[in-house]
């Protein structure tokens, strides 16, 4: 029988993932059939106990349920609880396994994708909530130099340093700071911040930018956000923005489902909108 699988959302319409999954499946020769699943508002864990019912093995977990998903696991790897949110399930049994992939996402489209090594560099990230939590320790774990997390509220940015500080294994400095504070010129600079959401400009120094840094911005398919078009008139080459993050968190999860890893080369190229 075809394994089945499913991203569960609300709205669910917007979702790349059966495109993504249906992609790996065919260049891997996995036999899978994946769906999306719009759940009400207050109902993912009765779409999730029908789902599992049904024979269900896994699911991605996409707004406004990650929260959900990380009440209703058995099992939080580690990523998870670092996150406090889930995107992916696993089902086993009794068992449901939670992992949060966006974080090693990040990093493998950084360092394999892009060839930006983070070993040794300066590194500043933007924003202080989810997509920051659940980035830290997979960043940390390359060891930069400097990790220097910029917020509008510097307590939020304050919280999350001194997390990342308490579970890093590593010795890498971390720092919270006010956008008018930041100081010195950084390598990577990432906008894990929602501003690009809305278009809205983050009050960053555009001294920020070191003449050869690679400008990230994690979300996807919105061209040259206000962000990647500040680090542009700043001189800088290397912008980039979350499509291959996006395929990367959704072949780890394909990985650790299937115990084969699919290459993202393909799904990138198709999902990649032009930064213009
Ligand atoms: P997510 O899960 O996408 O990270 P979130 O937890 O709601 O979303 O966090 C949004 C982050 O984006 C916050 O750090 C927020 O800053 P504040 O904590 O100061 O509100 C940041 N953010 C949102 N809009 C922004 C903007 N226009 N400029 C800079 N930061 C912004």
């Amino acid at each position: 029988m075809t394994d089945r699988y499913a991203v569960i959302g609300n709205p669910i319409a917007q979702s790349k993932s059966p495109q993504i999954h249906s992609a790996f499946a065919k260049v891997t020769g996995q036999d899978i059939d994946y769906t999306k699943l719009l759940a009400p508002l207050g109902g993912f864990a009765a779409a999730v106990d029908a789902f599992r019912a049904a024979g269900g093995r896994g699911m991605n977990v996409t707004a406004p349920f990650k929260l959900d998903a990380f009440a209703y696991a058995t099992d939080l790897a580690p990523s998870a609880q670092m996150a406090g949110a889930v995107n992916a399930l696993k089902f086993e049994g009794d068992k449901v396994h939670a992992e949060n992939f966006d974080g090693v996402g990040l990093v493998r489209d950084l360092v394999h994708n892009l060839g930006c090594p983070i070993k040794g560099r300066r590194v500043l990230i933007l924003g202080a909530g989810g997509a920051t939590r659940g980035a830290l320790l997979p960043l940390l774990a390359e060891q930069p130099a400097e990790l220097v997390i910029v917020n509008r509220t510097v307590s939020k940015a304050q919280a999350l340093a001194a997390l990342a500080q308490q579970h890093q294994s590593g010795k890498v400095p971390v720092h919270a700071a006010a956008y008018a504070d930041v100081v010195g010129v950084f390598d990577v600079v990432l906008n894990a911040s929602s501003s690009s959401l809305t278009a809205e400009l983050p009050p960053l120094p555009p001294s920020v930018f070191s003449p050869d840094c690679l400008a990230y911005d994690l979300t996807y398919g919105k061209g040259l956000t206000p962000f990647l078009k500040l680090a542009q008139q700043a001189g800088v080459t290397r912008l980039a923005d979350g499509v291959g993050m996006l395929a990367e968190q959704a072949a780890e999860a394909f990985a650790w489902w299937r115990g084969v890893r699919p290459d993202t080369a393909g799904v990138i190229q198709q999902l990649t909108v032009p930064l213009v």
